[in-house]
């Protein structure tokens, strides 16, 4: 496993799934990481876990609604005062929306966006002065195979997470000069909580067709996002990497 100790992240929707994976990871790899979510007791208890797994303080939970970008500044804050500096961003929270054209009220246009795009825009701009305080870093935003491909049934997630991708080239592409990376992953079916909440029908054809037939577990999309902020990726920017069993090969 290459060695992060010098890394210091702030991974957002930490709290379970996907975002819980990545922080362990990062840690487990000697990163020191900022957890942010929603859900206080369930990102507060995790980080008291990881503290505790480690024997030494490598995790702090922040509240942080990742679409309120007084909340970004908030965790950038906690993160250079409790860890010194913030190299590295992981744009992980989301949510999913279900609906075609015309069945997405405004309120789920706007929710969706927000959430799984704005935020990624405001973190970044909240994070990328620390990370270039810093002297460089990496940052990781989450898109999904929804931003490949289409569904005919979720138009602001694929908007959404089409949009992650172009954002995170443009990022790239600013921040390249300053030694800032800038990369998303399109994950395919993991077994998470937001899976759980899938029709039945819905994730048996998603599985049907994932010539690995199986569903990911959370540590797999971890593992590859520990590689994308690590050294070992030193000269990939502006990229999406696809974690999908197979799925858009298809
Ligand atoms: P999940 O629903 O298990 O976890 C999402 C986390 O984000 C939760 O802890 C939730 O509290 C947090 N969150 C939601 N809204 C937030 C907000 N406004 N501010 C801060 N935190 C917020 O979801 P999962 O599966 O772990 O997904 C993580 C990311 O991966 C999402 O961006 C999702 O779209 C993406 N993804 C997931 C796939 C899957 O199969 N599970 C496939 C492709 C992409």
């Amino acid at each position: 496993m290459h060695d992060l100790s010098p890394l210091v992240a702030i991974v957002s929707g930490a709290a379970r799934g996907i975002g819980a994976a990545e922080a362990r990871a990062l840690i487990e790899a000697g990163a020191y990481v900022v957890l942010g979510d929603l859900v206080d007791d369930s990102g507060a208890h995790l980080a008291d876990e990881l503290n505790a797994e480690r024997g030494t303080s490598c995790a702090r939970y922040v509240h942080l609604d990742v679409t309120q970008s007084a909340d970004w500044l908030e965790a950038v804050r906690v993160a250079e005062d409790t860890f010194g500096s913030l190299t590295t961003l992981v744009n992980n929270a989301g949510v999913s929306g279900r609906h075609g054209v015309e069945a997405t009220s405004e309120a789920e246009w706007h929710r969706v966006i927000d959430t799984d795009l704005m935020s990624a825009w405001l973190g970044m701009k909240a994070c990328i002065p620390a990370i270039r305080r810093a002297g460089g870093g990496a940052i990781v935003n989450t898109s999904s195979v929804y931003g490949l491909v289409a569904s005919g049934a979720a138009a602001a997630y694929h908007a959404a997470k089409g949009g992650i991708l172009m954002l995170s080239r443009a990022a790239a592409v600013e921040y390249a000069p300053e030694g800032i990376r800038v990369n998303c992953i399109h994950p395919g079916l993991i077994e998470t909580a937001m899976t759980e909440t899938l029709p039945r029908p819905w994730y048996d054809a998603i599985l049907r067709q994932t010539p690995m037939g199986r569903a990911a577990r959370a540590e797999e999309v971890a593992k590859a996002v520990r590689f994308l902020v690590s050294d070992e990726a030193s000269f990939i920017t502006g990229t999406g990497l696809v974690i999908d069993g197979g799925w858009t090969a298809t």
